[in-house]
């Protein structure tokens, strides 16, 4: 791995539209909600607003709409610290929707409208392949056209560019792009869904492990929730815990998660350090409502790892 170089995400952007209520409307029930919040987030977004904010050198591969939401979008990653260049601005389309249920557990259902997201095509990540290839990782989700994501794995590995892919939100993949990637970090739900395995225990996690080290990735996390991480590399694996908070809201834990691994591995710290550095970044996360708005600094990433002592 190329390390303390650039990372590079591509992926969404979405403007979140998110109701927080007591339990979720069964077909046909209309319910009113508690709060309403409109915030920043796509899974792409998140990971590299996580990224930016714990310290990464960073870029990203993304598109807007040619609306007020996009205008608003770029300045604030601008101010994430994260370098926007790459963003495009799609004339005639608008920024991607999501819509979000947070029910009274904190667990969320989410419905998505791509609208510019899926415009980023592989004419537009050929355009940024000198970026790729000159970055130490590259890190990418599903909420992209599929083909893209592929392109880009092609050229990251043709120029020793880390691949790490957050499968989600949950699909099959070819071999062909699984063989491309370096380090993956799917849920229990998509690592049922890459290796046909029901992960419930720690030794389902490490058959499921052992399916995509099979496929040709080297490091394998699944998150497992409130029981932590099951991290395998090259089949040697161990469970790994996260920290204990009152969750109100998870939405952007798993991405959280994910940027911030990214800016740990990149400064070089041993796979379980940056494990535990990304437990604590989703554990702040939690504790806190929306996307992007939940996303902890360095600092208060810091301070949390010096209070557990
Ligand atoms: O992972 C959370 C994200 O999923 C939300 O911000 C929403 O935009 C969807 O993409």
């Amino acid at each position: 791995m190329k390390t303390a170089g650039k990372l590079v995400v591509l992926g969404s952007i979405n403007a979140d539209h998110i109701l927080n209520l007591e339990s979720f409307p069964t077909p046909g029930e209309t319910v009113t909600g508690n709060h309403y919040q409109v915030a920043f987030g796509g899974k792409g977004a998140n990971q590299a607003v996580a990224a930016g904010r714990s310290g990464a050198d960073i870029a990203f591969i993304a598109c807007t709409g040619d609306d007020d939401t996009g205008a608003r979008v770029r300045k604030q990653l601008t101010s994430d610290n994260i370098d926007v260049a790459p963003v495009s601005v799609v004339a005639g389309e608008s920024t991607g929707v999501a819509l979000i249920f947070v029910n009274g557990e904190g667990e969320n259902v989410i419905g998505i409208h791509a609208g510019a997201n899926a415009a980023l095509s592989t004419e537009r990540v050929a355009e940024q392949q000198t970026l790729i290839a000159n970055a130490s990782a590259l890190l990418m989700q599903l909420e992209s056209p599929v083909e893209s994501v592929l392109a880009a794995a092609r050229i990251a590995q043709q120029n020793q560019t880390t691949v790490a892919l957050n499968p989600a939100p949950a699909r099959q993949l070819s071999d062909e792009l699984l063989a491309l990637v370096d380090i993956i970090t799917p849920n229990e739900t998509e690592a049922e869904k890459l290796t046909g395995i029901a992960v419930s225990s720690d030794e389902d996690a490490a058959r499921a492990a052992r399916v995509l080290h099979e496929k040709g990735i080297r490091t394998v996390i699944i998150t497992l929730g409130s029981r932590g991480v099951w991290a395998s590399v090259n089949g040697e694996g161990k469970r790994v815990p996260g920290f204990k908070v009152k969750a109100i809201d998870t939405i952007a834990a798993g991405d959280t998660f994910n940027g911030a691994l990214m800016t740990a591995l990149l400064e070089e710290k041993p796979l379980d350090e940056a494990i535990r550095f990304a437990h604590a970044a989703a554990a702040i996360a939690v504790t806190r409502k929306g996307a992007q708005p939940s996303v902890p600094w360095r600092n208060e990433i810091d301070d949390f790892l010096a209070q557990q002592g």
